[in-house]
């Protein structure tokens, strides 16, 4: 932005073939709205606000939304609030994943098509905040990201609940017997009482931690309670910083870099985060033309200690992490792997920030680098015949007995095979088998649900199975556990060599070599892909954005992305900005 650049209003202007009437026109409309002739002269900070009715983690947005303009008009500019899709992780079909792309459009396109010269981004459930990073990266207008914070636990009996490693626990101890059905019941009603995100470390509070690692998110927000009033305080904080950045303005492409980048992975380490973050991390610095390869995530993950004791992995929730230091103190703690001179959108660098009083750390919540609770990294990418792009484990979450092993795979071809079949009681299946579910990739017409948590099939899990080794395309729920490779590309719906695994064949899983191979020879995969045909509907059978989806969606190791919306080098975006400063419609 140059000083010559038009401000407010006056930036990007409804295309009418004369400027000025343009001008005048859109002043006349937005005195209707009671805009006083002074107050249309300000710079305008938008707020993408990812408020919904069909969103309970982003219910509190309403009261949030007028502190983040309070702090916009401290900071000297005019706050408008725009709505955005929003995605309620519970409410969407068939999954949320589906739908990132879409609201990364939505927030990138909105940003870029009305007048503003900052942003506010308003997000919190789990795809919201992946997407709305990937949409502000590419239109690159001064961002700041303000989450919703997570949600306070709950209690049953002498029980501490918390969304939502607790619903899968109780929902196992259901499947297996131990909890009837009028406990279920009570228990559901008791497992997300606030508003705020789940309330452990899964794919909301990974992604969270993750935007103020890169500095998107202001320093100390990400782990604030919804309900708190410091998360309210952070919302007039991330306005004002929002209307600071127009005379100073910093780019998400100057704090989404390479390097900041490599400190979200090793906090997402530390964390023993979220196996989906690897995957928004990848598409929010893929818009920036920044590649994560699973070679150097397992490089960092072999020398970054888990540091935090939270569900899924450990026995403490969110809001005992925001009240043990959060961020902050396990930043501290990385401080040595860390690249320093990465910048947020306050200006200050990440060095300056770690220069000052750490305050109170709770060692119980998180742990020093020097007596960590396990000296690697919580993901692992595995590679070999049977994923030759990659898969993920997250071995913080899994057993380890289970880390080198071969065993017997027992085939789901879908998911709606798994249904029917996975609590037969005449399923031949025993606990040292290994468990397949194919086609639940991106491609595959259930779009990479978090499915790769297949359930302990009944007769296994009433003798006390507890854990499995079970591979998929799919992806896993932030908050669920077990010995589970996931994201394994390239995926079935597309012929990957998961496509070719048959019931009967032995699998073998090194996490030591970081291997995971289908020990079937050459000759007889060859025969097996011969006889394969794809099993899903061709795009160009298909109308819609699930047209557009099924046509562009990439593979896990890319992100999960859509090909078009990767940056292009040359000429469409150099005209697009010129278009846009001569105030006439692209
Ligand atoms: Fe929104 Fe879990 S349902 S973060």
């Amino acid at each position: 932005m140059s000083e010559d650049d038009p401000k407010g209003f006056e930036r990007g202007l409804t295309n009418y073939g004369d400027k000025d009437f343009s001008v005048y026109l859109r002043r006349s409309f937005a005195s209707s709205m009671g805009y006083s002739r002074e107050v249309l002269k300000k710079p305008i900070v938008g707020i993408a606000n990812s408020f919904s009715g069909f969103n309970n983690c982003h219910r509190h947005f309403p009261e949030l939304v007028e502190h983040v303009k309070r702090g916009v008009l401290l900071g000297g500019g005019l706050p408008i609030e725009f709505p955005t899709i929003s995605l309620g992780e519970v409410f969407l079909s068939p999954t949320s994943l589906k739908f990132r792309n879409l609201m990364s459009m939505d927030t990138e396109e909105m940003i870029r098509a009305q007048p503003m010269d900052a942003v506010v981004l308003m997000g919190g459930c789990d795809k919201t905040v992946p997407a709305q990073l990937m949409g502000a990266a590419s239109a690159d207008l001064p961002a700041v990201q303000l989450v919703a914070g997570p949600m306070m636990t709950s209690r049953y009996g002498e029980e501490r609940l918390g969304a939502c490693t607790d619903c899968r626990r109780f929902w196992g101890k259901y499947r297996a017997g131990e909890v009837s059905d009028d406990q279920i019941n009570d228990i559901e009603g008791r497992l997300a009482t606030t508003s705020g995100t789940c309330a452990v470390m899964g794919t909301a509070s990974t992604m969270a931690c993750i935007a103020e690692t890169l500095g998107m998110a202001l320093p100390g927000t990400a782990a604030i309670p919804a309900v708190h009033a410091d998360r309210l305080r952070s919302a007039e904080a991330s306005g004002f910083a929002a209307a600071r950045m127009i005379d100073n303005p910093i780019r998400p492409s100057e704090v989404i870099t390479q390097k900041s980048v490599e400190n979200a992975i090793r906090v997402l380490l530390a964390l023993g985060g979220s196996t989906n973050a690897i995957i928004h991390l990848t598409a929010v610095a893929g818009r920036l033309g920044i590649t994560v390869s699973l070679e150097r995530l397992n490089q960092l993950s072999d020398e970054t200690p888990v540091l935090v004791n939270l569900k899924p992995v450990g026995s403490h929730y969110m809001e005992d992490f925001f009240f043990a230091g959060g961020m902050g103190a396990v930043l501290r703690e990385l401080k040595p792997l860390l690249h320093l001179d990465t910048v947020s959108v306050t200006g200050e660098t990440l060095g300056d920030r770690l220069e000052q009083d750490p305050g109170y750390v709770d060692r119980r919540v998180i742990a020093s680098a020097d007596e960590p609770l396990e000296p690697q990294g919580g993901l692992v990418a595995l590679f070999g015949n049977l994923a030759p792009r990659g898969a993920i484990l997250k071995r913080s979450a899994a057993d380890s007995t289970l880390f080198e092993k071969e065993g017997r795979a027992v085939v789901f071809t879908s998911l709606e095979d798994l249904a029917a079949r996975v609590d037969d009681p005449d399923l031949d299946i025993r606990p040292d088998d290994i468990m397949v579910l194919q086609n639940s990739g991106p491609k595959s017409a259930s779009g990479m649900p978090e499915s790769g948590y297949l359930p302990i099939p009944k007769k296994l899990s009433s003798k006390g199975v507890k854990d499995m080794i079970r591979i998929s395309d799919a992806r896993m729920s932030g908050t669920a556990f077990g010995t589970i490779v996931l994201h394994v590309a390239p995926e079935a719906a597309v012929g990957g060599p998961l496509a070719l695994v048959r019931t009967g064949d032995r699998i073998r899983l090194s996490v030591s070599d970081k291997r995971i191979e289908l020990l079937v020879d050459d000759a007889e995969l060859a025969r097996r892909r011969s006889d394969w045909t794809p099993d899903i509907v061709p795009a160009e059978k298909r109308r819609g954005y699930d047209r557009l989806y099924a046509s562009e969606v990439l593979q896990a190791d890319e992100g999960c992305d859509f090909s078009f919306l990767q940056p292009v080098a040359g000429a469409a975006e150099t005209d697009r900005s010129a278009s846009e400063k001569e105030g006439r419609l692209r």
